[in-house]
């Protein structure tokens, strides 16, 4: 199966095709279009012409073609959930839970379109505004530049895309090279449902080639990435005065304080640390456990841990599949051998069953390990005790990154410190740091990246105020 550029609504051919992989059978399952500079810059011309196309386009138009798309995948939802698979090695449940997640966003994106409104700015609040009248109004940025990560590969381009559309943007989208497949069904989709030729256009290959072609062009105005702080921090540095939203990594914590019942929080911590193999920005990597509560809680998540169905992602029970690549499970297995030689404890998991790394659990892992201060993107996770709610905090904020984290505990006096004093984007109180839903704000401080996804805040990034002025004394 050949799959193309998407420039300007038509299938590009390239001369050059690799080879795309599955992580789990290692099979080749598409050649994928490798895009050189040139096919950038059409694609980039593309997306300029028709900024003004999607600039004029009526909110309730920009609405109905999200709608569109929205009916059109919830009838394609089971192929959608088996490509992600494919290209991932995401187990089927949670490629499932993806496309439902995927449905949700664009939702939200076709709702936004019709609430994108500025304000009225009472100018008379200074004596040299009196007679005037000022308000804002919100304008499409223009061409945005997005590279999306390969961990969720259909709900990550849909919080680049949809926002996009919503707001009247045109865009130049280069999925993550493991997973073209999911976003170019996307666009087909959105062709599908009525998106005007260059809106969107979709650009693969080699990733560095093409994000330098995309962050060096003076045409795209805002560049939005998730992937790595490395890479984000490179765009950065390239952007100039090109708006940029990265969300980069973390290595997330939970803190468990002594008051809480263990059995209430087991599944919730498994699917926090173990979900998509831990490949998840905000994958809870760092538990923090009250001493009272923390042999208790050691043995009760190792016994639920040794339940995971580990094997082929297609089957509806297994939990744990393949690591994207194999390069991860080696990277992820000499981190292992680091933590042990520094003393900590492997009390499961620590080995490789080919591409699949078992679902480690460490313990009394040192702050400057790499499994505890640089993000893991594999199941692994650390227990660690603690004796307060404030050493807990000082330990999690010891961290280059500040993406999302969570505290269980009844005592709201510790909830409330907790939400004051941890440094990160988001504080779940009784949840995990992995909890997302796709209306929230959802970013980060620190190397966790700058700006804010979710749909509406997504907008408000990729809009520019404009102010307007009425002088009545005219
Ligand atoms: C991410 O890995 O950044 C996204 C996590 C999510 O959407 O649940």
């Amino acid at each position: 199966m050949k799959k193309h550029l998407l420039i300007n609504g038509e299938q590009v051919e390239t001369k050059e095709y690799s080879l795309l992989y599955s992580p789990y059978t290692r099979e080749v399952i598409a050649e994928v279009a490798v895009a050189n500079k040139d096919h950038v810059k059409q694609a980039i011309t593309a997306a300029y012409e028709a900024q003004h196309v999607m600039a004029n386009m009526p909110a309730h138009e920009r609405a109905r073609i999200l709608e569109k798309l929205v009916e059109l995948l919830k009838e394609q939802e089971d192929d959608a959930a088996k490509i992600i698979t494919l290209e991932t090695a995401k187990p089927i449940m949670f490629s499932k839970a993806e496309v439902a997640r995927t449905i949700d966003t664009y939702k939200f994106a076709a709702e936004e379109a019709k609430r994108i409104h500025g304000e009225t700015i009472p100018l008379d609040a200074s004596a040299g505004g009196v007679g005037r009248i000022g308000y804002t109004v919100r304008k499409p940025i223009g061409v945005i530049g997005a590279i999306t990560p390969f961990n969720f590969p259909m709900n990550l381009v849909a919080h680049k895309v949809g926002p996009a559309i919503a707001s009247g943007n045109s865009i130049v989208l280069k999925p993550a090279s493991q997973t073209p497949l999911s976003a170019l069904f996307i666009a087909d989709l959105l062709q599908k449902a009525g998106l005007p030729d260059g809106a969107l256009n979709v650009i693969t290959g080699a990733g560095r080639i093409i994000g330098d072609a995309i962050v060096e062009d003076d045409r795209v105005k805002m560049v939005t990435f998730t992937g790595s702080p490395g890479v984000g921090i490179g765009i950065r540095n390239k952007a100039g005065l090109k708006r940029t939203t990265l969300e980069l990594g973390s290595n997330a914590s939970l803190i468990i304080d002594k008051d809480v019942e263990i059995d209430r929080v087991i599944d919730r911590c498994i699917m926090g640390a173990f979900s998509n193999q831990g490949q998840v920005c905000i994958s809870l990597q760092r538990i923090y456990v009250h001493e009272a509560l923390y042999e208790e809680f050691v043995e009760k998540f190792v016994e639920a841990t040794k339940k995971l169905k580990l094997g082929d992602p297609l089957d509806s029970e297994t939990y744990i599949s393949s690591l994207i690549s194999m390069g991860d499970v080696e990277r992820s297995l000499s981190w292992i051998e680091e933590a042990k030689r520094g003393n900590a404890k492997v009390v499961i998991g620590g080995k490789a069953q080919e591409t699949i790394l078992e679902p480690t659990v460490i313990l009394d892992a040192e702050p400057q390990l790499k499994v505890s201060c640089q993000e893991v993107f594999a199941p692994i996770v650390l227990i660690n005790k603690i004796s307060s709610i404030d050493e807990a905090i000082s330990y999690v904020n010891d961290s280059l990154y500040g993406l999302q984290a969570g505290i269980y505990t009844n005592n709201v006096k510790n909830a409330l410190t907790a939400a004051e004093n941890l440094h990160v984007g988001g504080v779940m109180i009784n949840d995990v740091p992995t909890f997302r839903v796709d209306n929230m704000p959802y970013g980060g401080v620190k190397e966790s990246g700058t700006g804010r996804e979710g749909i509406k805040y997504a907008i408000e990034e990729m809009t520019e105020l404009k102010l307007i002025v009425w002088n009545q004394n005219w």
